[in-house]
């Protein structure tokens, strides 16, 4: 039906009932078509030449706006928690008090540094952030078809807001939830606001945004895009769901993890740095 499914990094655990959830939602129409998708790792690339992409958090880590010693700081948490969050053989109960200590301690030693609002876009415009390949064609697409885009990210909504806009892609049907920065009077960060969004409480996140989604409660469609586990629950805010098609990018420790990926997401793209599969889809939906 759609060709990009047959190439090497697409697995589905059941591509028939693949097939006839895209079958439904062509047939309902783009009207009915809302997409969700995670940010870091999900919209921006893993790697690019056998080198990591950074996150919305790495972009301001590896800054100059953080002092050598926050710097060393900062990565000694990757460290310790990065290989946590993508333990296989940890539950999500086991992982989610030591992702809220990972957050709650990136997040203290970033307000420590004194961030100046002014000097983000620079912060964005010297890093390596880089969207997968296609991702033009994906926003532009979503923008032509009035098709709503909830980026639903634990990173800095400050940060990947600036990447989304610098690319050129920050349309009107783009919504941000993130983690957003809180600044002084004079520009400084002094906190983030609101409640904190780690990857294990998207489901919280969704459930407070009830506004959101009753806009967009004759959406009965949804594609969801994420990369971890706890990306499945995006969606958990949506009115009267009536299909999700869920596709999700396995970039790390492909075989420990695939099979859990297998039984979660329909799509699983393995190792694949564009939006190749997603595009195609919604040039198939639309
Ligand atoms: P996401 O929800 O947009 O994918 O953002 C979450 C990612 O951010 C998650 O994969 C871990 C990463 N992260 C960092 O890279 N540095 C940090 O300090 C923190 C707290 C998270
Ligand atoms: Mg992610």
């Amino acid at each position: 039906m759609i060709p990009e499914l047959s190439s090497p990094s697409v697995c589905m655990r059941d591509p028939q009932r693949v097939e006839e959830i895209i079958k439904t939602m062509q047939k309902a129409g783009p009207s009915t078509i809302q997409v969700i998708s995670d940010f870091d790792m999900t919209l921006t690339r893993f790697a690019y030449n056998g080198k990591r992409c950074p996150t919305s958090h790495n972009i301001l880590d590896n800054s100059k706006l953080i002092s050598e010693e926050c710097k060393a700081q900062l990565k000694d948490l990757l460290n310790t928690y990065y290989p946590i969050e993508i333990d296989s053989k940890r539950t999500a109960e086991e992982k989610l008090p030591l992702m809220v200590e990972w957050w709650t301690k990136a997040h203290t030693l970033l307000v420590q540094q004194r961030i100046r609002k002014d000097l983000l876009q620079d912060v964005v415009k010297e890093s390596d952030a880089m969207l997968r390949e296609g991702y033009q064609l994906f926003f532009d697409h979503l923008q032509e078809h009035s098709i709503p885009l909830l980026i639903f990210s634990a990173g800095l909504g400050d940060v990947l807001e600036e990447v989304i806009r610098q690319a050129g892609v920050f349309h009107p049907n783009v919504k941000v939830f993130s983690n957003y920065m809180d600044f002084d009077e004079t520009g400084v960060l002094k906190a983030f606001k609101g409640e904190l969004i780690h990857i294990y409480n998207k489901k919280e996140g969704a459930l407070l945004n009830t506004g959101h989604f009753q806009e967009l409660k004759s959406r009965h469609n949804v594609l969801l895009l994420g990369d971890s586990l706890g990306d499945l629950t995006m969606a958990d805010g949506v009115h009267s769901m009536e299909n999700i098609l869920k596709i999700g990018f396995l970039n790390d420790k492909v075989e420990e993890r695939k099979t859990s990926y297998l039984n979660a997401y329909d799509i699983v793209l393995v190792k694949d740095e564009t939006m190749e599969v997603p595009n195609a889809l919604l040039l198939h939906l639309t």
